[in-house]
């Protein structure tokens, strides 16, 4: 028996580009692997009304990890239209299947790393090194949300938030309500999560990215919680930031961060911000954590207008399968990853048209793959 079972979703779009990138990496890595391909995507919601099936969770439930390239997705009344014709009126719902995957296996750290690497054309400066932490599960993204809104929540929210008198004016059909929900639960692991990374690798400072001047409650929570894991390190400092002016001070000063920690919105942000100034989605990778299953996916979408065409950077995926290595303890092999990355990038010779060249996907892979 193989030591790991890593089930390969390439999913849509350019999602199919990248994993071959990364499967000519991890040919060359040689982990004592067994890849399983598994079906996720576009066409699966088409054919059979749901992007994930369930025969996919089963048989994640059995793999160590997951390795995801990217998905297709449209709003509610796009998706239906592209039903096949007999799944269509039936109340199908198109669920984002990254989503469900994050809440299904309570992948509740979404861990993104933004490196300048030396000699990177896109770099906005050469000494970035940020991780963010971006909780995964909660916040907005939970889905409890309404529209319009029902009589009988209305008549409770009314009873108890006087600041629904804002909105006594207007009918309930015309009034959309998403909720943000955190957990005291929630908040705690993803700040420890942050401080335990920070102090495995030496970080001085954690920084909190919330709004708790105006979000009184949930941003409240999250920077109370902070606070009392943050007790438990006392050679690492908080820094609470809010996120308005983080936006500012990660363009003006990037250098000066190294963990951040946020909420799933606001991290969903900042993250897209830093992950631009080190490249954008052609360098952006993440992993989407629990404390004993993983889902590891490059950042950028299914780019339709490139699926297939082999022209897409691969680094983004190439980031994320280091990121993979590392997760598995596989730390020898992530290193040799990143090394062979830095110099691909720091040479210049073969670099997609993102970075101004004119080499494919795969000339990146396997250039990558002789420098280990
Ligand atoms: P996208 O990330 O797919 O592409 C936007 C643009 O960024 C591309 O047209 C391309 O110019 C550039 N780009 C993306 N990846 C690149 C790479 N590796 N190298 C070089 N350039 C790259 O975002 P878009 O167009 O907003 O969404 C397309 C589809 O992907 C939609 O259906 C969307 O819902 C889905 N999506 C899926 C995600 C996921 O699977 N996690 C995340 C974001 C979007
Ligand atoms: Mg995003």
């Amino acid at each position: 028996m193989p030591k790991y079972r890593i089930a390969l979703m390439p999913g849509d779009g350019i999602g199919n580009d990248v994993m071959d990138a990364a499967k000519i990496v991890l040919d060359k890595v040689g982990l004592d692997a067994e890849y399983i391909p598994t079906d996720i995507g576009w066409e699966f919601w088409r054919q059979e009304g749901e992007a994930l099936p369930q025969r996919t969770v089963d048989l994640l439930k059995t793999c160590t990890c997951a390795l995801f390239g990217a998905i297709t997705s449209m709003p509610k009344e796009e998706a239906e239209a592209e039903l096949l014709p007999e799944l269509q009126g039936k109340g199908l719902v198109y669920r984002s299947p990254i989503v469900r995957l994050r809440q299904t296996f309570d992948l509740y750290m979404n861990l993104r790393p933004c490196k300048a690497y030396a000699g990177n054309p896109l770099n906005y400066r050469d000494d970035i090194d940020l991780v963010i932490f971006r909780e995964n599960t909660q916040d907005l993204y939970a889905g409890v949300e309404f529209h319009p809104l029902p009589e009988d929540l209305r008549a409770k929210l009314e009873e108890h938030s006087p600041n629904m008198k804002a909105f006594k004016g207007t009918a309930s059909e015309d009034i959309a309500v998403s909720c943000r929900i955190l957990t005291r639960e929630g908040c705690r692991r993803i700040v420890r999560a942050a401080f335990e990374y920070a102090k495995k690798f030496n970080y001085p400072t954690v920084t909190l990215v919330e709004k708790p001047n105006v979000i009184r409650e949930t941003s409240g929570l999250m920077v109370r919680e902070a606070r009392k894991v943050a007790a438990e390190y006392p050679g690492i400092e908080l820094w609470e930031t809010n996120v308005d002016a983080m936006a500012m001070w990660l363009v003006k000063n990037p250098q000066n961060y190294g963990v951040m920690v946020s909420s799933n919105m606001f991290g969903d942000i900042i993250s897209d911000l830093a992950a631009q100034l080190v490249g954008g989605l052609g360098f952006a990778s993440s992993g989407n954590m629990s404390d004993t299953f993983a889902v590891f996916e490059p950042t950028h979408g299914s780019a339709p207008k490139y699926a297939g065409q082999y022209k897409v950077n691969p680094m983004a995926m190439l980031l994320t399968v280091k990121l993979m290595l590392d997760w598995l303890g596989e730390f020898e092999s992530a290193k040799a990853l990143e090394t062979a990355i830095a110099a691909v990038i720091a040479e210049g010779k073969i670099r997609t048209y993102d970075m101004g060249g004119k080499n494919t996907t795969l000339d990146v892979a396997h250039a990558v793959a002789e420098k280990m």
